[in-house]
Formats: structure tokens, C-alpha cells, sequence
């Protein structure tokens, strides 16, 4: 294929058409098409060329199921003709710097831990962007981090490896094309320096971003209605002083809903449940014999 300009920009223009699938048709994705599709994603960059990962092949529907239920009980988990599940893996070069009597540390290192996913962003996009070319639609599921000493078990890990984000692969439903507003391009690209941005240029983005799903009203039943409250009342107080965090919850119980943000930071990724799920990870991981705060705790 001609490399140039001319020639990359239909396949530019198809790609900006990209979206994340959650429905398929259940048909299933030809061996061949998959196999090219991962050939591609391990030619992407790797820091040092380590290719400090693996990718697991799932078809098999009762490893779907329990993928599903491990990662976050998505119906489209399921629904996917493949899964990918990507691993960081220091479990070959384990073996090989032994073998070559060679200092070997990286699975204990939080610099490697964040290149070595890098690295499987990497490939991981190579392979979504190139399914979205052959015609097929792709999800990420970020779930599988705090469940993943189960999903190493499930899927008889070595020490040394640990899922880092899994991949649902299938033939897209009709209507399965749902894009999200994205933020402007002048808000996230700079040309040679970040520029200022007002806090009202800031509100005035997020709030067109957000606009058609920026009202979530409050359970109607006291007992649910309660838990949200509370849970917004914990989150808010371990950002803001306890007054303040009492005077925004006073205005989402005036207003009967809570906005995006509050949903966002408050409910769906609230402060406290993303402290537990880093929790779970970190124990996972030292579980698998990855400890990626080892080295440097005592620095
Ligand atoms: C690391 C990562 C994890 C994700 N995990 C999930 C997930 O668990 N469930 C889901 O429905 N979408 C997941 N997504 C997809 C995002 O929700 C999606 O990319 C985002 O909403 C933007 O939509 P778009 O991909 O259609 O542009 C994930 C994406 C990434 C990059």
C-alpha cells in the first residue's frame, strides 16, 4: 500500500468515525481477520522493546461469563465474540535474566508498571483501530484491574502477570454507533506551550459535553435516595472542609438531582470506591507477584 497523504486520508477520515461497540450481532469474528488483527497490535511501540505483556484469547462462553461477571457485569462482556485480555507479564523475563545471571526487578517498580501499560495501550489501540477498519466493533473494559488475581486464576497466570484492561471483539449490532461529545480540540491540544483557560471557558466546554445527560435526579425511594446522599456526603467531604461539603449536598437535595461531575466523582468513580478498587488492585497484584510500590516505598 502507498504510504503518503493522499493515501492515508480516507482511512483518517473512516477512523474518526470510531466508537466503542456495546452490542453485537453474536456472529462470530473469522479466525484470519483476528489473527491479522494481532500480528498488527504486537508491531505497535514498546518502551525498550520489552514487550512486557500477553494477550489472552477468549471464546470459550463460560470464560466469557465469568469475565463478565468479574469485570464489572457489563451484558456486552458476554455478548462479544472474543475477549482480549491484556496482561502485563514479567514472567518470561523473570525467567530469562535468571538464566543469564541478570539484575531483575521491574515487576516491583512503579516506573515499569507504568511503561509496561503504556506499552499494552499501545498495541491494545492497534488492534481497536484496526477492528474498527475490518468492520468491527471493540470495547475496552477497565474493570478487570481490581478483580485481577481472580481473572490470573481464571486464566492460569503465571507469577509475574496481571490484567490490565480487556478488549470485547464482535460484528456491531445496527445502531450500536453511539458517539459521545467529545471536548474541543482547542481545549486539549496546545501548539508549542498550554495556554491559559478561564475557569468560563472551562464550565462553557463541559457543560456542552455533558449537556444532554447533566441532570440525574435522586431516587424517588427514601431508603435508595438516602444511600445516594450519603454516598455524595462522604465523597464531597473528602475533597471539600465538612460546611462546605454540607452546603453542596443541601443543593442537590433542594434541586432533587445531582449533576455529571457529582455523578462522576461522587457516585459512578466516587472518591471512596476508586480508593477501595486501588485497594483491591494493588493487593491483586501483589498477590500475582507484582508489587509496583515495592521498590520505590523505602527510597
Ligand atoms: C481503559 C479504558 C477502559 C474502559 N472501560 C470501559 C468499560 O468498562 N465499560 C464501557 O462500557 N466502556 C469502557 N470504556 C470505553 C469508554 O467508556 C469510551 O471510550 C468513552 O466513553 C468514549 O466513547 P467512545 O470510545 O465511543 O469515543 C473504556 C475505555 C478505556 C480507554
Amino acid at each position: 500500500m502507498e504510504r503518503n497523504p493522499k493515501a492515508a486520508k480516507p482511512i483518517l477520515e473512516a477512523l474518526k468515525g470510531r466508537y466503542s461497540c456495546r452490542n453485537f450481532t453474536g456472529a462470530p469474528v473469522d479466525d484470519a481477520v483476528l489473527g491479522d488483527l494481532i500480528d498488527t497490535g504486537l508491531m505497535a511501540a514498546t518502551g525498550g522493546n520489552l514487550q512486557p505483556y500477553s494477550i489472552l484469547i477468549v471464546r470459550n462462553p463460560t470464560t466469557k461469563a465469568e469475565l463478565r461477571r468479574l469485570g464489572g457485569g457489563q451484558a456486552f462482556i458476554e455478548q462479544a465474540d472474543v475477549l482480549l485480555v491484556f496482561a502485563l507479564d514479567w514472567s518470561r523475563y523473570q525467567v530469562y535474566t535468571q538464566q543469564k545471571h541478570a539484575p531483575f526487578q521491574a515487576n516491583h517498580q512503579f516506573l515499569h508498571l507504568l511503561i509496561g501499560i503504556e506499552d499494552i495501550l499501545c498495541a491494545a489501540q492497534t488492534i481497536e483501530t484496526g477492528a474498527y477498519l475490518s468492520g468491527l466493533g471493540a470495547c475496552y473494559v477497565g474493570g478487570v484491574l481490581e478483580t485481577g488475581s481472580q481473572i490470573a486464576r481464571l486464566l492460569h497466570f503465571p507469577q509475574g502477570a496481571y490484567p490490565i484492561v480487556m478488549l470485547a471483539l464482535g460484528h456491531p449490532a445496527p445502531g450500536s454507533d453511539h458517539k459521545p461529545t467529545k471536548l474541543p480540540r482547542d481545549l486539549m491540544v496546545f501548539q508549542e506551550r498550554y495556554r491559559p483557560i478561564s475557569e468560563a471557558e472551562i464550565r462553557r466546554a463541559y457543560d456542552a459535553k455533558y449537556a444532554s445527560v447533566d441532570r440525574h435526579p435522586l431516587p424517588l425511594d427514601g431508603a435508595a435516595r438516602d444511600r445516594v446522599l450519603e454516598q455524595l456526603l462522604h465523597n464531597l467531604s473528602l475533597t471539600y472542609p465538612e460546611s462546605q461539603a454540607q452546603s453542596y449536598l443541601e443543593e442537590i437535595r433542594q434541586s432533587g438531582a445531582y449533576n455529571e461531575a457529582q455523578r462522576r466523582y461522587g457516585v459512578h468513580y466516587g472518591v471512596e470506591t476508586m480508593r477501595r478498587r486501588g485497594h483491591e488492585t494493588l493487593t491483586g497484584m501483589r498477590e500475582m507477584g507484582c508489587d509496583p510500590l515495592k521498590m520505590e516505598r523505602d527510597f
